[in-house]
C-alpha cells in the first residue's frame, strides 16, 4: 500500500510526538517538517530523519508531495496555517485548542466542510484503551445513570514563578491558559465517555503568580524547567493558573473539574470519577492501565488493560497484550492510526463519518472554554449554548 506523505509544522515538544506517532502507524510517510526558521528546521530535520526541512511553514504547504499536514505551533497559529492548509487541498490535523476563539474555530468548521478534507484534532487523552473501556462501560448501561462527574487536570511544571513559557502570554495563548490547555482535553475526555453535553458552568478562577520572571532567552517547553534562574524579566500574569468549574450535564448529572498548573508533585495528572447508579469508575492518566471499579455491595475492583477482559470497542485501539503497559505516546498512534486509514479507505469522500475528533470537536471545546471565562468574570452560572 502507498504510504501518505505528511509534513509536520512545529518540532517543539509535540511535533516530535507527532512525527514519532505517525511512523508507528505504518500507514505514512513523514517527508517534511518546517519551523520558525532554517536553522531550526534542519537541526530538527536531522534529528529526527526526516528528508525535507523547511525554514518557512507556507512551503510544505506548497509542497505537491505532501497530502496532510500535522500543525503543532503555538496556538494563535492553528487557525491561519489550519485555514491556509485546507485551502491548500491537504489534509489537516490541528494540536488543541483549534483556534484563539470561538469565531475563528467555527470558520475552520466550515472551512473544512467546504473543501470536504479530512480535518482532526488531537484530543489524544480519548484513547488510552481504559477511556474506551470506561465509554463502552458506559454506553451498555454496566455503571447505571450517571450521577455526578469530578476530577481534575493538575501539572507542577509552572510551579515556580520562574517558570515561563509562551503559554504565559495571552497573544499567544489566548484569553484562558489552565482551562484552554488543559481543561479542554479533561472536558473532551467526560463528555466522550459520558456520552452527556456540559449544559451550563460556573467557574471560579485563580493566578497564583501574578508577576512571573521571564527568562530573556527563548526556552523549549517542559525544557524549562531545567534552566537555573538567571537573567529574567519580570512579566504581569493576566491567564488562570488554576480553575475549578461546577458542572451541569444535559439530564440533570452534576459535575466539577479542577484544572491547577502549579500543583507540586503532579506532573501532568488527569483524573476522573463518575459515580453511577450502579457502580462508579475511575482513572488516572499516571497509571493508564488501572480502571477501578466502585460498588457499593461487594468488593471494589481494579480493572487491568488486557484485551482479552476488554469490549471489543476498547479492544481496537490495544496494540499489545495484558500486563504489556500502553501510555502517552500510543494515544497519539491509535489515534492517528484511525486518522490515516480513513484517508487511506476514501471513507471521507463517502460521507462516511469519522470516529476520531474533528474540528467540530475542537470548535465545542473553545466555545465551553469562552463560557467558563464569562462565568468566572462575572462570577455566576452560564448556559452553554
Ligand atoms: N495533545 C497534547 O497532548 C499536547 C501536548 C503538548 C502540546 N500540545 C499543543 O501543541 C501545541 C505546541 O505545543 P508545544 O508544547 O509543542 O510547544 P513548543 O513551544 O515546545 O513548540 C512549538 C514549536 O512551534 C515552532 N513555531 C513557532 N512559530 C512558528 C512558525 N511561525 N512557523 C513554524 N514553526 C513555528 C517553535 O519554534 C517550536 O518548535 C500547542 O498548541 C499545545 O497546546 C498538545
Amino acid at each position: 500500500m502507498k504510504k501518505i506523505p505528511v509534513g509536520v509544522i512545529g518540532t517543539g515538544f509535540i511535533g516530535p510526538a507527532h512525527v514519532e506517532a505517525l511512523r508507528r502507524t505504518g500507514l505514512v510517510d513523514v517527508v517534511a517538517i518546517a519551523d520558525i526558521d532554517q536553522e531550526v528546521a534542519d537541526r530538527k530535520a536531522e534529528q529526527l530523519g526526516i528528508e525535507k526541512a523547511y525554514g518557512d511553514w507556507q512551503k510544505i504547504l506548497a509542497d505537491p508531495d505532501i497530502e496532510a499536514v500535522h500543525i503543532c505551533t503555538p496556538n494563535n497559529l492553528h487557525y491561519p496555517m489550519s485555514k491556509a492548509a485546507l485551502e491548500a487541498g491537504k489534509h489537516v490535523v490541528c494540536e488543541k485548542p483549534l483556534a484563539m476563539n470561538s469565531k475563528e474555530a467555527e470558520d475552520l468548521v466550515d472551512v473544512a466542510s467546504r473543501t470536504g478534507l479530512v480535518n482532526a484534532i488531537h484530543f489524544n487523552v480519548r484513547y488510552y484503551p481504559l477511556v474506551h473501556q470506561a465509554r463502552a462501560m458506559v454506553e451498555k448501561g454496566d455503571i447505571g445513570k450517571i450521577f455526578a462527574i469530578h476530577g481534575s487536570y493538575l501539572q507542577d511544571w509552572l510551579f515556580y514563578e520562574t517558570d515561563y513559557n509562551w503559554r504565559l502570554e495571552p497573544e499567544y495563548s489566548g484569553e484562558s491558559r489552565a482551562v484552554a490547555d488543559i481543561g479542554s482535553h479533561w472536558l473532551d475526555l467526560i463528555e466522550f465517555i459520558s456520552g452527556l453535553r456540559v449544559k451550563a458552568v460556573c467557574a471560579d478562577f485563580a493566578t497564583f503568580h501574578p508577576i512571573r520572571k521571564k527568562p530573556l532567552k527563548p526556552v523549549e517547553t517542559y525544557a524549562g524547567k531545567m534552566l537555573s534562574p538567571e537573567d529574567y524579566q519580570d512579566v504581569p500574569i493576566n491567564t488562570e493558573d488554576y480553575a475549578t468549574v461546577l458542572l451541569e450535564f444535559e439530564g440533570g448529572a452534576k459535575g466539577v473539574m479542577t484544572v491547577n498548573q502549579v500543583a507540586a508533585g503532579r506532573k501532568n495528572r488527569i483524573y476522573f470519577e463518575i459515580d453511577g447508579s450502579k457502580k462508579a469508575l475511575a482513572w488516572d492518566s499516571e497509571k493508564p492501565n488501572e480502571l477501578w471499579i466502585g460498588r457499593r455491595d461487594g468488593n471494589n475492583e481494579v480493572m487491568i488493560k488486557d484485551p482479552s477482559l476488554m469490549y471489543p470497542e476498547a479492544r481496537e485501539i490495544v496494540s499489545f497484550p495484558g500486563g504489556h503497559t500502553e501510555g502517552f505516546p500510543d494515544t497519539t498512534k491509535q489515534m492517528f492510526k484511525q486518522v490515516y486509514s480513513y484517508i487511506a479507505s476514501g471513507d471521507y469522500k463517502r460521507g462516511i463519518a469519522p470516529k476520531f475528533p474533528t474540528f467540530k470537536d475542537g470548535h465545542r471545546e473553545i466555545m465551553m472554554c469562552e463560557v467558563i471565562l464569562k462565568s468566572a468574570r462575572e462570577r455566576k452560572w452560564v448556559e452553554v449554548k
